[in-house]
């Protein structure tokens, strides 16, 4: 049996603080932000790495500890030939230009994905950047690329059977979420989507679960302070029950069962 260091929502019921520990965000809209003026997609693509930055340090500054973002979908590969790469040339540059600004913040970047379909220089980067700033331990900045929640459950699947020759049955969620991409992290207290879209376009399909969920018209161009901190006030006006009803949540009721599972 593995033991994490944070149990699955729906096996027990997690604590659950004023700021979200963990936001997840799904950055889309940039190709609309662009078009609306007159400007090539990627132009959109360009000026999303701005927002990036603004929410990066909104979250620091508002005690966020892990924050997950969504910057290219294993689908995404379906996209024109130019887009890719300039998205591509993107994240190098960006990673480049950044990579000092996130570690003097003492933050801990990871690239979760399938690094396997991307260049050389650019694995060997995130590789670097990973390297110097494993150490760090304000926030968690977490980047998905060629990043997919299906592939993330069959690879830990795969690495779970693995872990355990000749065993076929009996295993815990908490078996599978060990080998889970994100599986350092517990799991988003709140998912942003940016850009209108009501779905989840295969992102973070196991932790998810429990998380709540949050869209608006802003373009991902036109996000940052003062609309994450929109975001994170709706956040704050929800009841989070995980299954329990309200009056076990009221102040002063004792039936507020603290396990999932009899
Ligand atoms: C999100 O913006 C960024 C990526 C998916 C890489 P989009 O490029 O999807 O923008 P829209 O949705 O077409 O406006
Ligand atoms: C989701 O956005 C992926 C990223 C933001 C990286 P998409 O724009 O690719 O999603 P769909 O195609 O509208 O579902
Ligand atoms: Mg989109």
């Amino acid at each position: 049996m593995v033991r994490l260091p944070f149990t699955s929502s729906t096996r027990s019921v997690p604590e659950a603080a004023q700021v979200p520990r963990h936001i997840a965000i799904i950055m889309d809209g940039n190709g609309r932000w662009a078009r609306k003026r007159f400007m090539p997609r990627v132009a959109g693509h360009a000026k999303g790495v701005d927002s990036l930055r603004e929410v990066i340090r909104t979250c620091l500054d508002r005690g966020v500890e892990y924050l997950t973002v969504f910057a290219f979908s294993s689908e995404n590969w379906r996209r024109p030939q130019d887009e890719v790469s300039f998205l591509m040339q993107l994240f190098v540059k960006s990673l480049k230009a950044e990579i000092e600004r996130i570690h003097r913040n003492n933050i801990r970047l990871r690239v979760i994905g399938d690094l396997g379909r991307f260049d050389k220089a650019l694995v060997d980067l995130i590789q670097e950047g990973e390297a110097l700033t494993a150490g760090n331990t304000k926030m968690n900045l977490s980047i998905c690329a060629n990043y997919g929640g299906r592939w993330d459950i069959m690879q830990a699947v795969e690495k779970m059977i693995a872990a355990s020759p000749g065993v076929t049955s009996g295993f815990s969620e908490d078996d599978l979420a060990a080998h889970l991409a994100l599986g350092f992290s517990p799991e988003p207290d709140l998912f942003i989507r940016t850009g209108g879209e009501k779905r989840i376009s295969n992102f973070m399909l196991w932790q998810l679960a429990y998380s709540e969920l949050y869209f608006t018209e802003k373009l991902w161009p036109e996000f940052g302070e003062a609309e994450l901190d929109e975001a994170i006030a709706s956040y704050q006006g929800r009841e989070r029950r995980f299954g329990r009803t309200s009056e076990q949540l009221a102040p002063g009721n004792t039936d507020s069962s603290e396990s999932g599972h009899a």
